[in-house]
């Protein structure tokens, strides 16, 4: 095992061998590493499932008294596991992402463990562990809160101040589903599924794409609040004047 500097945060230990790759922050616990390191399949068998769609699932585990979220990502084809000889794992790319987000401010959880599993220079699955928020989905909380309006006003506020700095990031998200979004219970409006996230080279296309994805999560909102708020579209938002 050798220490590498990871972004400005923190420092990560690398771990391979010649079927499994690994990358672990130094605030992990070392049983919960030697876990992963040795049945990932195993962890993921015991929790409790909140989402299970084709190639991916996620669950929850509880280590030590702490919530995390374990994320499993299957390359559906063999053509898939081919395609990442030359790029990253579905869970590195997710991993640097949530990385650069929270790095930059953004309130996303940080990412604690990536396994890749692999067979010489296949990619085959992966797996991404990072901590759970507790709080509701966006979706969640607007549609029990007794004070509907007041509570899209603040969402709204801290919305526009995530897609002003995504975008100064360059990066979209493309995935508009309220459930990707968690009101923590102090308020804070977290982001907490980057898997279709990208980093942009081109501003436009970025644009594009925060646009669309704005377009499609505000119309989802005003129907999850049932009461006749509008949030503002897109053409309201700061950066897009
Ligand atoms: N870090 C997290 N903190 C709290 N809840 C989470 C977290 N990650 C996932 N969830 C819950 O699990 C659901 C599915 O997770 P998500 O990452 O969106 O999976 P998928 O990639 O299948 O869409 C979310 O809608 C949310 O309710
Ligand atoms: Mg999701």
């Amino acid at each position: 095992m050798r220490l590498a500097p990871f972004a400005e945060s923190a420092t990560i230990q690398l771990r391979r061998n010649w079927k499994r790759h690994a990358l672990f922050t130094d605030w992990l616990r070392d049983d919960l590493a030697d876990a992963l390191w040795q049945e990932p399949e195993r962890l993921l068998a015991g929790a409790t499932v909140l989402q299970h769609r084709g190639v991916r699932r996620t669950v929850r585990i509880n280590w030590a008294g702490s919530p995390f979220v374990l994320k499993h990502f299957v390359e559906p084809t063999w053509r898939h596991g081919l395609k990442q000889l030359v790029m990253r794992s579905r869970a590195r790319k997710t991993w640097n992402i949530m990385h650069l987000l929270a790095d930059s401010g953004v309130l996303t959880p940080r990412p604690v463990a990536c396994v890749e599993n692999t067979r010489g220079p296949f990619q085959l699955d992966s797996y991404l562990l990072y901590p759970y928020v507790p709080g509701e989905t966006i979706r969640q909380h607007l549609s029990a809160h007794p004070d509907p309006l007041l509570t899209a006003t603040a969402l709204q506020r801290q919305l526009v101040a995530l897609w002003d700095r995504l975008k100064a990031l360059q990066v979209s998200l493309a995935d508009a589903n309220p459930g990707n979004f968690i009101v923590s219970s102090d308020h804070q409006l977290w982001v907490i599924d980057l898997d279709k996230a990208r980093k942009h080279r081109s501003a436009l296309w970025g644009e594009k794409r925060r646009r669309s994805t704005w377009q499609r999560l505000t119309t989802k909102l005003a129907q999850a609040a049932q009461t006749g708020v509008t949030l503002p579209s897109h053409t309201r938002l700061r950066h897009a004047a």
